[in-house]
């Protein structure tokens, strides 16, 4: 396999310390900061989209993110290292369903950096795998599935006193653990992370989405960043079937404008990373800096 080329930087004014990047993660991406703050964990989310704004092909076997970044090394290299400073990586039961035999791991994503990977999670005193929360009201998960089964990572499934009934009738595995929240079909990003919260003190969460749960944190003001990478590719969008962009379900503007703040833009070759913050419910973090 060829090596990777490092990650080109052209803005870098996201605020906190370096984290310890082992040698080859720093080559590869550069220096890597967030503004943590004690008392809450800094919550950020990761989504790859085209061109045009597409976050899902919506077709069978073509689902996930795959398929938006063209399975771009880059991206999955930085999926990586999201996952590798997060303490807990949350996913909505949709995007499970797409892409059922994942699990929400570094090694899992890019195993070329696994040593790496595992090396920085020595450093921080992480668990050795983010803890996988699975939102869900429905309950109908399979846990027969290899997030739930592989004992590689510890699950959480946050979900409503129904979804749990569903959920407790078939066999738990000893590595998940059900969060019960008192809420609908709808629970909110702050529900979530108190669900969250209550099974490990996070100091980073990281969103995965999909595009439903993304927009329930947008609307919960719960996002203090957003990783985008902007694959080049247009999908275009014809009505025959769902092509949704990373929110679903949730309307902002024109009446509640949602505006972010860009910290951060690398690229490798045509595609671009681009980091953004957004206001939390006690303003932006940069505001309380
Ligand atoms: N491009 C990317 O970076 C990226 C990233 C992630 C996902 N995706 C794609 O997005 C598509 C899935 O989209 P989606 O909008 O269906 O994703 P999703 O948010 O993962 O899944 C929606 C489902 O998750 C549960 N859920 C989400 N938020 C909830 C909440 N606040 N309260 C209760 N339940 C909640 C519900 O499950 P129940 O039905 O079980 O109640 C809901 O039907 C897939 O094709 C996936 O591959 C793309």
């Amino acid at each position: 396999m060829t090596p990777l080329a490092p990650l080109e930087s052209l803005l870098d004014q996201a605020g906190g310390d370096d984290f310890p990047l082992p040698p080859e993660l720093a080559t590869l991406y550069g220096p890597l900061r967030f503004p943590l703050r004690k008392g809450r964990p800094h919550v950020i989310g990761n989504f790859v989209t085209t061109m045009d704004g597409v976050a899902s092909l919506g077709a069978p076997g073509l689902a996930g993110g795959g398929p938006i970044s063209g399975s771009n090394p880059h991206d999955r290299m930085v999926m990586g290292l999201l996952r590798s400073v997060a303490d807990a990586v949350i996913v909505g039961a949709g995007t499970l369903r797409s892409v059922p035999n994942h699990l929400w791991t570094a090694e899992h994503i890019y195993p070329p950096l696994s040593d790496s990977y595992r090396q920085l999670r020595v450093t921080l005193r992480k668990e050795p795998s983010p803890l996988n929360v699975i939102v869900t009201a429905r309950g109908e998960i399979d846990l027969g599935l290899p997030v739930f089964r592989s004992g590689e990572v510890k699950v959480l499934i946050v979900t409503n006193p129904e979804g749990a009934r569903r959920i407790r009738a078939g066999s738990l595995p000893a590595s998940v653990v059900i969060g019960e929240v008192e809420e609908g079909d709808a629970i909110g990003a702050r529900e979530v992370l108190s669900a969250v919260g209550r099974i490990l003190p996070g100091e980073i969460i990281l969103v995965e989405g999909g595009p439903r749960l993304m927009g329930d944190f947008f609307a919960g003001k719960c996002l203090d960043e957003l990783f985008l990478t902007l694959a080049p590719q247009v999908a275009g969008r014809d009505g025959s079937g769902e092509r949704p962009g990373f929110v679903a379900g949730k309307r902002f503007g024109p009446e509640r404008p949602l505006w972010g703040t860009l910290s951060g833009v690398k690229r490798a070759d045509s595609h671009l990373f681009l980091r953004y913050e957004f206001p939390t419910e006690n303003g932006s973090r940069r505001d309380k800096d």
